[in-house]
């Protein structure tokens, strides 16, 4: 038998074969038997040696034209397999639909978000609204319109980020105080509160260069400081607990006079001293004082005719001291073993 034939009888015997095929990987199994290194179509070949020169060439594209084919058949065959096998793997599946599914994990506020809005909602409950001023400031509204010249030293307690000019990081967020008064006076009652962002060029455990303070501030006629004291008394029991008592340390504001610290009794020791009140079983939660005539004045108020009170906090000072946190920068690495915790 010569070369050629062979090979055509190789091809048939390869068709009847793989039209038989009921798996892939005998599918897989009959490739290699046919066409791998050590294969039929090999062996056949080493025939070729003994052909004459002139013979080879047109064998060598036969055994090419034929190797295809072969191919395309186990090709073709390896398709009508693999379809076959998808449907009767649909057939016979089953799904249980009462099974429970993979749980998606669900985010949740930042607690300095958690507590800004807890805050939020202590003054509205007590009648005040929300107010907004910009974080980035002119020197006016942030340090001059509040009692703050220039040259004032107490600016030199808030040292913060000059943009240009006279264009600053806010400092604290009494700024709003000042565009919330020129935007209504002389309307009264004033009764306003406004968190937000502000910068300071500070940075240790308790210190961050960016912070959030809520500014509250109340204009009316014959507001006191008993109105002060009883509003910020209602707002400590209601964020710490009813049993919390508060008192407050005279101090000093540019912005308000008489000017005063307020500090919360304890709620580890209950105010007779532990080692979190440092020994005096109070801690200092905000600033606050009755707003200045110059203030008042500056801002279209008449400070025979009306008068107020203003307090300003920190909101990540407030999370500390209810959740226990002893390094603010906790709340600002976004260690989520931290932040899940709350
Ligand atoms: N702005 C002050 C600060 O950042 C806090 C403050 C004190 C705000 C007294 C007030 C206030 O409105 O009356 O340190």
């Amino acid at each position: 038998m010569d070369l050629a034939t062979e090979l055509r009888l190789l091809e048939e015997r390869a068709r009847a074969q793989i039209i038989e095929l009921k798996t892939s990987s005998a599918l897989q199994e009959v490739r290699v038997q046919i066409l791998g290194k050590k294969g039929q179509l090999t062996s056949v070949l080493r025939g070729m040696g003994g052909l004459a020169a002139e013979e080879r060439p047109r064998v060598g594209q036969l055994a090419n034209e034929i190797r295809d084919k072969i191919e395309a058949a186990l090709d073709a065959r390896g398709k009508v397999l693999d379809e076959a096998g998808l449907e009767a793997r649909l057939a016979g599946e089953q799904f249980d639909v009462t099974l429970p599914g993979t749980p998606v994990a669900v985010g949740y506020q930042h607690p300095l978000t958690r507590i800004a809005e807890e805050i939020t909602d202590i003054f509205l409950g007590m009648g005040f609204s929300v107010a907004e001023g910009p974080e980035v400031e002119t020197d006016y509204y942030n340090f001059e319109a509040l009692n703050l010249p220039k040259e004032h030293p107490a600016r030199d307690m808030q040292d913060t980020f000059y943009v240009i000019n006279d264009l600053v990081l806010r400092t604290q967020t009494s700024p709003v105080q000042i565009r919330t008064m020129e935007r209504l006076s002389p309307l009264v009652p004033v009764r306003i509160i406004s968190p937000g962002k502000v910068y300071r060029r500070d940075d240790d455990a308790t210190h961050s260069p960016m912070f959030q303070q809520v500014e509250g501030l109340v204009i009316d006629k014959g507001i006191s400081l008993g109105h002060l004291k009883s509003t910020l008394l209602a707002f400590a029991r209601q964020m710490f607990g009813t049993e919390r008592e508060i008192r407050l340390r005279a101090s000093y504001f540019p912005f308000t006079e008489p000017s005063a610290e307020v500090d919360v009794s304890c709620g580890t020791c209950g105010g007779s001293g532990c080692r979190v009140c440092k020994g005096t079983g109070w801690i200092e939660i905000l600033g606050c004082g009755v707003v200045h005539p110059n203030v008042l004045r500056l801002s279209g108020y008449d400070p025979e005719e009306v008068s107020g009170f203003a307090f300003g906090m920190g909101i990540e000072r407030i999370a500390m001291l209810k959740y226990g946190v002893e390094d603010l920068r906790h709340f600002f690495i976004n260690d989520y073993r931290f932040l899940r915790q709350f």
